[in-house]
């Protein structure tokens, strides 16, 4: 066998700069792969694990880009007897956390480093360098720091990816990713909802809008391919979109994301609302039975100025932005702490800047705003977010009204604002939810520090006998 020479090797085919030696297990694809795309470069074939291993220079490491799942635990296995010591898998797929941190965990104990990599970007992000979120094994990160680099997408000259920490972290990262992903994909739907249905604008129109909203605050992929898409026409000139059946697919990481938040006891409703609009989406039958029985209120033309309507929703869909990725730095900070990690934020929001479907001008603001400050609580106490919901505000209010009246769903419009809102509260009515958990189940509550006497004492569980007719037995523990 001739010297080895692959500074990477690859298994499942996608693009890559370096030396790549790229193996597939269906060995006809690595062919196909070599006589075409791979044409003309450096990249080489293997047709089995062994040669793909015997071609890769020490420490070898090897990207496994492939259905997440069992697919990754089987080419781990299959892998594992050519390896040695120091030599590093890197799973690029999408991952649940959970896996990642068994993975690295099982292949540290055998010597070997184990990188679960997020990768963002889809086919474009391939070909023009993708947002890579690399975590697990400390030691594997000096070995591939140069090669993950140098492949990533660049935002001013800095790379779109960093090393996130240990074990599960970059899959968990790139999990929060892909429920922004969600979230912010559920805004704009709703605002083009707002725009069709409210407005009764036509896509063209509702392209420019979101064309001229590229322009401002809201500069994002997500919103640039959203006018492309609008404006796109089917062979008859009429726009493709109207033509889509309305049932959206998910694979899982948005609702990841969600169970994770819940588990978290951490308040990431808007990603929850995009899920469950996907859900609710899929119940198509359903809802064509139900829309023939159930009368939404009369349909009103709009006689407001359309020019601030549009302005007011250009601030709602940034304000409602704004409350998600807080909701999303929340849950990371929650994480980090739950599960002993050391996660740098602004670091984050940088890998996020480029190279992947979130990419957009907004994330350099929120790594400006972990960069001034990397305990902050949640952007809203950031001065520049602080600001700018507070500007939003009147717009916002103002949309989410029109919405209600005219009957037009806007769950993810409507949770940002219920969260700000709740968010700003000193007070929310939790007391009467203590109450009642004493009541029905002596659960127990706590005074009001200022309020104590005789019966309320501070920092102690009480239990009222509310009824007259119940013990003085509480339930032991208190959960707030
Ligand atoms: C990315 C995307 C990608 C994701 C798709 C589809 O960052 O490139 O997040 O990883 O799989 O967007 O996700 P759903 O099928 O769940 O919408």
């Amino acid at each position: 066998m001739s010297q080895p020479v692959g500074d990477i090797g690859l298994i499942g085919l996608a693009v890559m700069g370096f030396t790549v030696v790229a193996y597939n297990r269906t060995t006809s694809k690595v062919d196909a792969f070599l006589a075409n795309e791979a044409k003309g470069t450096k990249i080489q074939g293997a047709h089995s694990v062994e040669e793909l291993v015997s071609k890769l220079k020490r420490p070898r490491k090897i990207i496994l880009l492939v259905k997440a799942g069992p697919a990754v635990d089987d080419f781990i296995r299959q892998l594992e007897p050519h390896l040695e010591k120091g030599d590093i898998i890197i799973d690029g797929g999408n991952s649940h956390y959970p896996d990642t941190i068994r993975r690295s965990k099982e292949l540290e104990s055998k010597g070997l480093l184990f990188v679960g990599s997020g990768v963002s970007g889809g086919e474009e992000g391939a070909r023009y360098g993708p947002s890579l979120m690399p975590g697990g094994s400390p030691a594997a990160w000096p070995a591939i720091k140069e090669i993950f680099q140098a492949t990533a997408a660049q935002v001013n000259g800095e790379p779109c990816c960093d090393w996130v920490g240990e074990g599960g972290a970059g899959h968990y990262v790139k999990m929060v990713h892909n429920g922004i992903e969600y979230g912010d994909m559920q805004l704009i739907a709703e605002a083009y909802d707002i725009l069709k249905r409210g407005l009764g604008l036509h896509e063209d129109e509702i392209a420019d809008i979101f064309n001229n909203w590229n322009k401002g605050v809201l500069d994002s992929f997500l919103i640039e391919i959203t006018a492309n898409i609008l404006k796109f026409k089917d062979d008859d000139g009429e726009p493709l979109v109207p033509k889509i059946l309305d049932q959206a697919g998910q694979k899982g990481t948005g609702k990841w994301t969600a169970i994770a938040a819940l588990d978290a006891g951490m308040p990431v409703t808007l990603i929850g609302e995009a899920v469950f609009a996907r859900c609710l989406s899929s119940l198509k039958e359903e809802r064509i039975r139900a829309s023939k029985v159930i009368a939404g209120p009369q349909k009103e033309a709009f006689k407001g100025d359309k020019k601030q309507f549009i302005d007011d929703l250009e601030q709602a869909l940034y304000a409602s932005k704004i409350i998600s990725y807080t909701q999303g730095f929340m849950l990371m900070r929650q994480t980090a702490k739950d599960l002993g990690w050391t996660l740098n934020y602004a670091g984050i929001a940088r890998m996020w800047r480029g190279g992947c479907i979130i990419k957009s001008v907004f994330l350099g603001d929120i790594a400006a705003a972990y960069q001034k400050n990397s305990n902050l609580e949640s952007l809203l106490f950031d001065d520049f977010f602080n600001k700018a919901a507070h500007k939003a505000q009147p717009g916002w209010r103002r949309i989410i009204a029109q919405a209600v009246l005219w009957g037009i769903p806007t769950p993810a419009f409507s949770t940002a604002l219920a969260f700000f809102d709740g968010y700003r509260s000193e007070v929310v009515p939790a007391n009467l939810l203590q109450a009642q958990r004493d009541y029905f189940g002596a659960h127990t509550f706590r005074v009001v520090p200022g309020k104590e006497n005789t019966k309320l004492k501070l920092g102690e569980d009480i239990h009222i006998n509310w009824t007259g007719r119940g013990g003085n037995v509480s339930a032991s523990s208190y959960s707030a």
